[in-house]
C-alpha cells in the first residue's frame, strides 16, 4: 500500500510577488483581478485572455475595463488562443452574462489589447525573469498549454504556478464529474499536467479545485461589508427578495460595478438550487498566488480525461501512488472561508475607496 500524501500547510504572507494572470473574465475572474490590483506587494506583470466564460475579445475588453477602473492602464492585456486546442469553444452566458460581467456596464477602455500574442508575453517575461514569476490561471488552460508547447522549459523558468481547475473526488459543476475550466479545454489541461510530471514538489502547480473553491461562498452580507469599508453613503443591499436585474445605486463607482456583477452571480447560483450565493473560485486562487491565503495542499498525480465522451474534462487525483506515476500537482485540501472573506472585504473595500 502507498502512504497517502500528507497535507502541507501554507501560512499567509505579503512577500513581494510578480504575477502573470491568465483568465476568462467572468465575474469571479473580475474579483480575482481587482483583488490583485488591491495588493501593494503584488506586481501584476500582464493579464492574458483565454476564451471560456465568454469569447476572447470580451475577456480582453473586460480585463482592460477593469484595469482602467483601478487606474492600472500600465498593465498589458493580450489575447492568445480564440478556441480550445481540439474541441469547439463553449461559453456560459447564463453563468456570467452575455458580456461576462453580469449586469455591470463597465466604462469602455481607452486602450486596446497588445498587438502581440499572449503566448509571446508569457515566454518573454519568463525568460527575462527566470524563477521570479508566478503564473495564475483562472481559465481553461489553452494559453498555458500553447506557451508550454512554445517553451517546454516553462516549468523551470516560472517561479510558481497556481491553477483554478478540476474537481477531485467531488462532483463537477459542468458535467456530473467535470469542472468548467478543465471541461472547456480538456486537451490543454492534460498537456499542462503532463508538462509538470516529475518536477520537484516546490515547482508543481498549486491547484485550487471545486472541493475547496466552493467553500469560498460569497453572500450578500460580504458585499454589504465591502461597501461599508469603501465608505458608501448607504448600505449596499442585494437581497433575494428584490426583483432580478436591479441595478446598484451605490455612491462608490467600483462598488456599483462589483454589486451589479455579483447580483447576476447570486441569481445564477439560485437558479441552479445552490442558494442566493456566489462561489468566487478565482478570488481564492488569486489569494493563493498573492500569498495571502492560509491553506494546505497535497501532492498528487492528476489525470484529465480526453477520450470518454461522458467523462471529457473529468479530473482524477492519485494521492497514493497507485498508478506509480510521478506527481504533477499540489492540490489544495484545506482553506479558511472566514479568513478569505475578511481579506477580500478589507482589500476590495479599501481599493474601491482609493480609486473612487
Ligand atoms: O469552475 C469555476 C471556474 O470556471 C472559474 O474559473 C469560473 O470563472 C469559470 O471560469
Ligand atoms: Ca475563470
Amino acid at each position: 500500500m502507498h502512504d497517502a500524501a500528507r497535507p502541507v500547510p501554507h501560512e499567509p504572507h505579503r512577500d513581494p510577488v510578480a504575477i502573470l494572470m491568465d483568465c476568462d473574465t467572468g465575474i469571479d475572474d473580475a474579483l480575482a483581478l481587482l483583488y490583485l490590483c488591491s495588493q501593494p506587494h503584488v506586481e501584476l506583470v500582464a493579464v492574458t485572455s483565454t476564451p471560456g466564460n465568454v469569447d476572447a475579445d470580451h475577456v480582453a475588453a473586460n480585463n482592460l475595463a477593469l484595469l482602467q477602473l483601478c487606474g492600472r492602464g500600465d498593465v498589458p492585456v493580450a489575447i492568445g488562443a480564440r478556441s480550445p486546442l481540439e474541441i469547439p469553444l463553449v461559453t456560459t452566458p447564463e453563468t456570467h452574462g452575455p458580456q461576462g460581467i453580469g449586469y455591470a456596464e463597465l466604462p469602455l477602455a481607452r486602450r486596446a489589447p497588445e498587438p502581440c500574442d499572449a503566448v509571446e508575453i508569457w515566454i518573454e517575461a519568463a525568460r527575462a525573469r527566470p524563477g521570479e514569476l508566478t503564473a495564475l490561471v483562472t481559465a481553461p488552460l489553452t494559453n498555458f498549454a500553447l506557451a508550454l508547447r512554445a517553451e517546454p522549459r516553462l516549468p523551470e523558468l516560472l517561479g510558481g504556478v497556481v491553477i483554478m481547475g478540476g474537481a477531485y473526488f467531488y462532483q463537477g459543476n459542468t458535467t456530473p464529474t467535470a469542472e468548467w475550466n478543465t471541461h472547456v479545454d480538456p486537451h490543454a489541461a492534460a498537456e499542462v499536467f503532463a508538462a509538470f510530471a516529475g518536477q520537484p514538489e516546490e515547482r508543481l502547480p498549486t491547484v485550487c479545485a471545486l472541493e475547496t473553491t466552493e467553500r469560498i461562498e460569497m453572500h450578500p452580507e460580504h458585499l454589504a461589508a465591502l461597501a461599508e469599508v469603501a465608505g458608501c453613503s448607504e448600505p449596499e443591499l442585494v437581497l433575494p427578495e428584490q426583483p432580478e436585474g436591479l441595478r446598484s445605486r451605490a455612491s462608490n463607482r467600483l462598488v456599483r460595478q462589483v454589486s451589479d456583477m455579483l447580483r447576476f452571480y447570486f441569481e445564477f447560483h439560485r437558479h441552479y438550487d445552490q442558494g442566493y450565493v456566489a462561489h468566487v473560485h478565482d478570488y481564492f486562487a488569486a489569494s493563493v498566488a498573492a500569498g495571502t491565503a492560509r491553506y494546505a495542499a497535497r501532492t498528487a498525480t492528476v489525470h484529465v480525461e480526453t477520450h470518454a465522451p461522458r467523462l471529457m474534462g473529468t479530473t482524477v487525483a492519485d494521492y497514493r501512488g497507485l498508478w506509480d506515476e510521478p506527481a504533477n500537482a499540489r492540490i489544495v485540501s484545506e482553506n479558511h472561508p472566514d479568513e478569505a472573506f475578511a481579506e477580500l472585504v478589507s482589500s476590495l473595500g479599501s481599493l474601491a475607496h482609493r480609486v473612487d
